[in-house]
């Protein structure tokens, strides 16, 4: 996750991204500008009427979604079989908690590369295709999986593989930020794995990388999608999932401003039908992946930890481990069952044999 409470805007030599992240204060992140002229709001008034230019039809069908909602047995059969033990243990072996030998998962180092072999052989086993996306020198790659589909319409669920440690330091766990996202995706798929779930649109499970320097590799990713005229019908981005203050109930928090508003509008209301454990709320919190979907024009929101600001007081610190006071690995299970829920209520979805 990257955070800016005020922005600027600045220049720097390409030779410098590598360690960027390193060499500015906590509180600043680094988003850098489009490459491509985004969207006018308001450009076809007809039909785009939000501020991402994203066409109407998307955000039609999202709240179409949101109006038939009921309750599916079946549906939550699956998503609540979505196992804590497996998901602590996946967030360990990222962090380097477990003995996996990743030191940091910073793009720019081998701890980055293992995590991105390691997470495509485990998506591979559950039935998907994933390919390494290498989009720019020196940066790990993205890790791209797709369900087998050819239904031109696209599902995506993301998070950002990548980490970020204290200034000076080379540990960078990332437990929080955002392994608890890459484990929450490991943990769908576990579940799609478990019930031989076959969707009827293309779903797509992306980890990224480049994130903590500028959300590089989700523009890199989503602008393929734009140049191969792909139709996305919803984006969620997770970043940040695993921190609530201690005392504080289970919670998840959508977009107050980034975000397609009807995406966020079916994602919460899903999570009152199938996580009705989590308070839902809004966060001010900034920058992930999903901005890149948006400035493209495709339908998008991001799913946080937690209503109000971000309180993780280990947010791009050396000791963002998951064995902590206020690190919750049941939010992260109830938020998972609701990216999950999502997904297979938009792509459509049967249980194989
Ligand atoms: C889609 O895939 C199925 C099997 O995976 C195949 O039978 C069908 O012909 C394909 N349809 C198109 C339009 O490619
Ligand atoms: C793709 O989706 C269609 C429905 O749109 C479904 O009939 C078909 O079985 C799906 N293919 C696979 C390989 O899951
Ligand atoms: C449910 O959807 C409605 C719009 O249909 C929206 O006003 C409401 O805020 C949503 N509820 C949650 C919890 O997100």
């Amino acid at each position: 996750m990257l955070s800016a409470d005020n922005a600027g805007t600045g220049h720097v030599h390409k030779d410098l991204l590598p360690i960027l992240d390193l060499l500015l204060p906590t509180h600043i992140s680094v988003v850098a500008l489009p490459e491509r002229p985004m969207p006018h709001p308001k450009a076809s008034f007809d039909t785009m009427d939000n501020d991402w230019g994203v066409p109407h039809k998307y955000a039609m069908r999202l709240a179409t979604f949101t109006d038939q909602l009921e309750h599916d047995p079946s549906l939550a059969t699956v998503v609540d079989s979505i196992n804590v033990d497996t998901l602590r243990r996946n967030v360990r072996w990222l962090t380097g908690e477990a003995p996996s030998g990743i030191e940091s998962r910073h793009s720019f180092t081998k701890g980055a590369l293992q995590a991105a072999h390691w997470i495509k052989k485990q998506v591979q086993e559950a039935g998907a295709s994933c390919e390494l996306m290498h989009y720019m020198e020196g940066f790990a790659p993205n890790v791209i999986c797709e369900f087998p589909n050819n239904s031109s319409e696209h599902v995506v669920l993301s998070a950002h593989y990548d980490s970020r440690g204290s200034f000076g330091m080379t540990r960078a766990p990332g437990a929080d930020d955002d392994a608890s996202g890459s484990g929450h995706l490991l943990g769908v798929v576990d579940a799609i794995k478990r019930y031989k779930i076959k969707f009827d649109k293309k779903v797509i499970v992306a980890f990224f990388s480049g994130e903590e320097q500028g959300l590089f590799g989700s523009r890199a990713y989503a602008g393929h999608l734009k140049d191969t005229n792909r139709e996305v019908l919803l984006h969620i981005q997770a970043d940040m999932l695993g921190y609530h203050v201690p005392g504080e109930p289970m919670q998840l928090a959508l977009p107050a401003t980034i975000h397609l508003p009807e995406a966020s509008y079916f994602v919460g209301n899903v999570s009152k039908l199938y996580s009705p454990e989590l308070v839902v709320g809004s966060t001010q919190a900034c920058c992930s992946d999903h901005q890149s979907f948006l400035s493209l024009g495709f339908p998008a929101t991001q799913v946080f930890e937690r209503n109000g600001p971000i309180a993780d007081p280990m947010y791009h610190n050396s000791g963002d481990l998951s064995f902590r006071e206020g690190y919750d690995f049941d939010q992260i299970v109830a938020i998972a069952k609701v990216t999950m829920a999502s997904i297979m209520i938009v792509a459509g979805w049967s249980q194989g044999q």
